[in-house]
């Protein structure tokens, strides 16, 4: 098969499960209040819906469902889980543009929440996806088994809280300087390491989260593991080099902002050839770590490389 089959084999499949998560987030972020509900706001649901419907490229979902395949587990369970992450994302990408943040007005090209809505309603809507996202895992249609639900609960939770994406956001904000009277002197360690938590862990997540729903051996969940953490620097690498070399109307957010916000990025450390080659080396590193599964992991390894060649 040439690089081209493989490249289009991998579009295709990321538009089908793009396609299916929006249906099921669609389902999911209903206007009528479940069991034990009481009710569930207009404009917050608006506001929820808005934020994860019709846009993103649906990444992380893909990773759910493509690492939760090497395990044949059911689509629609990987889809659950892929569901979950993705309030999560999204309410990661709601919270990031605020003005207290990194003030954006523009994501997947289009006005940021709290431009759409109002700043009191993308808060809430942060934290009603959020919980919403362990709602989710909790439910049976996403594992008959509790221990299974109660692994993913817990992946879930490392990866997005203090120690994962929200400790990272913490870091990413303080090495900008804003809580001290001078910019900390970040090392590439540092940067690393807040990078991983800000975007890797939740990716991480998601291929992990493949070999919990399949209840994997050690061994391939470890896999998986450092393919998620070498896709998810990766990742961020990539997003640094489009906010230096992307167009705002091709990534659908602003760009060329890292630099002045003195955001601590790959690029900034090393340059831009030097962090291109980074990239590219943990994509190899990436492809590395899924040698246990053989050619059942040909779409993981061309996610691997779609991160490093992707234009928005
Ligand atoms: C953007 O993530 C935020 C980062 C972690 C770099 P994505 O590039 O996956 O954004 P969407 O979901 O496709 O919009
Ligand atoms: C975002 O990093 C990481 C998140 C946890 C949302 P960025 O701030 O670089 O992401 P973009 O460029 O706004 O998407
Ligand atoms: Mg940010
Ligand atoms: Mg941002
Ligand atoms: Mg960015």
């Amino acid at each position: 098969m040439s690089v081209n089959d493989g490249s289009a084999l991998f579009a295709a499949r990321l538009n089908e499960i793009a396609t299916a998560t929006e249906r099921l987030l669609e389902q999911l972020l209903g206007f009528d209040p479940m069991s034990r509900e009481r009710a569930r706001p207009r404009r917050l649901v608006e506001a929820m819906r808005y934020a994860c419907l019709g846009g993103g490229k649906r990444f992380r979902p893909f990773l759910v469902v493509e690492s939760a395949a090497l395990f044949a587990v059911s689509r629609d369970r990987a889809l659950m889980a892929a569901a979950a992450l993705e309030c999560v994302h999204c309410y990661s990408l709601v919270h990031d543009d605020m003005p207290a943040m990194d003030n954006d007005d523009l994501r997947r090209g289009r006005p940021t929440v709290h431009k759409a809505f109002d700043e009191a309603t993308a808060i809430l809507v942060g934290d009603s996806l959020l919980t919403f996202a362990f709602d989710i895992l909790s439910r049976a249609e996403t594992h008959p088994d509790s221990g299974i639900r109660i692994a993913l609960v817990k992946a879930l939770a490392r990866g997005a809280g203090l120690g994962g994406m929200a400790g990272g956001q913490m870091l990413d904000l303080a090495a900008e300087g804003r809580f001290a009277t001078a910019p900390p002197r970040l090392g590439l360690a540092d940067v690393e390491e807040l990078q991983a938590m800000k975007t890797g862990a939740l990716l991480r997540f998601a291929c992990v989260a493949g070999a919990i729903l399949g209840a994997a051996d050690a061994d391939r969940r470890a896999a998986l593991d450092r393919f998620g953490a070498a896709i998810g620097e990766a990742f961020q690498i990539a997003d640094d080099l489009l906010d230096v070399e992307g167009d705002a109307a091709t990534v659908g957010k602003a760009t060329h902002k890292d630099a002045e916000a003195h955001k601590a990025t790959t690029v900034a450390i090393m340059g831009v050839a030097s962090a291109r080659e980074r990239l590219h080396a943990l994509v190899a590193q990436a492809e590395a770590a899924l040698g246990p599964f053989g050619t059942d992991a040909a779409m993981l390894k061309a996610a691997a490389r779609f991160v490093a060649e992707r234009r928005a």
